[in-house]
């Protein structure tokens, strides 16, 4: 028969019957697409491996626990034949052509009447790749190619224009603590895609450098407020541009929602009946202090790690925090925006029974070039802070968990 090009498609799989015989690795890589794309998944196996089992006890697939037998195909749709039998593989394979099913073969590519193509997802498109002909097959090639899109269209570094409207309204982002590498995908994704981004000072920065010229990039921080207080100021620019129908993205450091006045942004968007969806982001409570080498939790050391604001001190009539109840939590704190106040917070904690010698690491500038890490104890950090000259941003981290691990781990690049 002469080779002619495999003529691709997509399956809409949603309710239909697939059989899936053998339940191995490769079973182990194909069904969570199949489960995804909604198909009516049963398993022909006498075996299967743990994460394959897992599916069939969450009810995610059916698990027939026996091996192939003429007939159950079927009904079916769509057959993966992947069983370490090749005759019980040629025998399923007979009978998907007799039945007229599509049918996928891990051991034999050439006497299957489907390929599995490389795939993978990047801002709303599926990527599929297939070599032309049999004699080309090369899964890793076509697995590097699929990679090489899906990177370059996540990164921006493949352009691919998009003709389809932009949704208006706003994006809060979470961008990460700095690293422009740990912002989400998502986040990403909707910063390549704004018309106007407004942007914090802190977070990764480095990002707006990379968007084209026609995008307006407003500095949170230099918004003209007049009358208005800051929040305020941001909440109205952030509902005029949108107003405007352009695509908005409010680029906020670590987590929106974590120290980031995020809801106050959700909450005056929603007033004015402007769409607002919300992305997370990698919280530099977590983050930083990983990235100095120091793990929030460890087993045997840390059941528990508190996050704090530092902002005001102790004795402020404004502190929502309850520094005596905090004292006596063994795990790990971890205090944000507290570089000022931090001789105030230590003097607080010993008098509430925490122990001076109480391990304490500042971490300055967590995940970027300039990252630096301090160590001290709770009885000296107020001395060590201005000696050192430590400055924000800063996250600090008081516990045993400061003692574990690598203390001068820099960020990797
Ligand atoms: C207003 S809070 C915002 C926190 C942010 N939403 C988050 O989830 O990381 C700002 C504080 O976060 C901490 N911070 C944020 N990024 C940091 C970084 N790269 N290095 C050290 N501290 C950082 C500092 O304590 C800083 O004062």
């Amino acid at each position: 028969m002469a080779e002619h090009p495999a003529y691709p498609v997509g399956l809409r799989l949603t309710g239909r019957r697939v059989v899936v015989l053998g339940g191995g690795q490769v079973a182990q890589r194909r069904l969570p697409a199949l489960v995804a794309a909604g198909a009516d998944v049963t398993l022909v196996s006498p075996s299967a491996t743990p994460s394959v089992e897992a599916m069939a006890d969450t009810g995610e697939i059916a698990w027939e626990r026996r091996r192939y037998a003429d007939g159950d195909l079927e009904g079916a749709w769509y057959a993966v034949v992947a069983t370490s039998d090749p005759e019980a593989n040629a025998a399923a394979s007979a009978e998907a052509e007799r039945r007229r099913v599509w049918c996928v073969r891990s051991d034999d590519a050439d006497a299957a009447t489907a390929w599995t193509p490389a795939t993978g997802r990047a801002g709303g498109v599926t990527v599929a790749v297939l070599t032309t002909e049999a004699k080309d097959r090369d899964p890793r090639h076509t697995a590097a190619i699929r990679d090489a899109v899906v990177e370059g269209l996540r990164d921006n570094t493949l352009v691919a224009p998009q003709h389809r409207t932009k949704t208006p309204g706003v994006a809060l982002v979470g961008g990460g603590p700095g690293d422009p590498d740990l912002i989400t995908v998502r986040g990403r994704r909707l910063l390549a895609e704004a018309d106007v981004v407004i942007a914090d000072r802190l977070g990764p920065r480095d990002l707006l450098d990379e968007l084209p010229p026609h995008v307006e990039v407003i500095d949170a921080a230099k918004i003209p407020y007049g009358r208005y207080m800051a929040q305020e100021a941001i909440n109205n620019a952030l509902i005029e541009h949108a107003k405007q129908g352009k695509a908005v993205v409010r680029l906020k450091g670590g987590d929106p929602y974590v120290f980031g006045r995020g809801m106050e942004e959700a909450q005056a968007l929603a007033e004015a009946g402007i769409a607002c969806t919300v992305v997370p982001g990698i919280s530099s409570s977590i983050s930083v202090p990983a990235a100095a080498g120091i793990p929030v939790t460890h087993r045997g050391v840390a059941h528990e790690f508190t996050v704090l604001s530092g902002h005001v001190a102790p004795d402020d009539e404004r502190s929502l925090v309850d520094w005596a109840a905090t004292a006596r939590l063994t795990g790990t704190l971890v205090i944000l925006m507290g570089v000022d106040k931090i001789g105030r917070i230590a003097e607080t904690l010993i008098a509430h029974g925490k122990a001076p010698d109480t391990p304490v690491a500042l971490v300055q500038e967590g995940t970027t070039s300039a990252q630096r890490r301090v160590d001290a104890t709770l009885a000296t950090v107020g001395e060590v802070v201005r000696a050192e000259d430590v400055r924000p941003p800063a996250v600090i981290v008081i516990g045993p968990v400061v003692a574990v691990g690598a203390p001068t781990q820099k960020p990797q690049k």
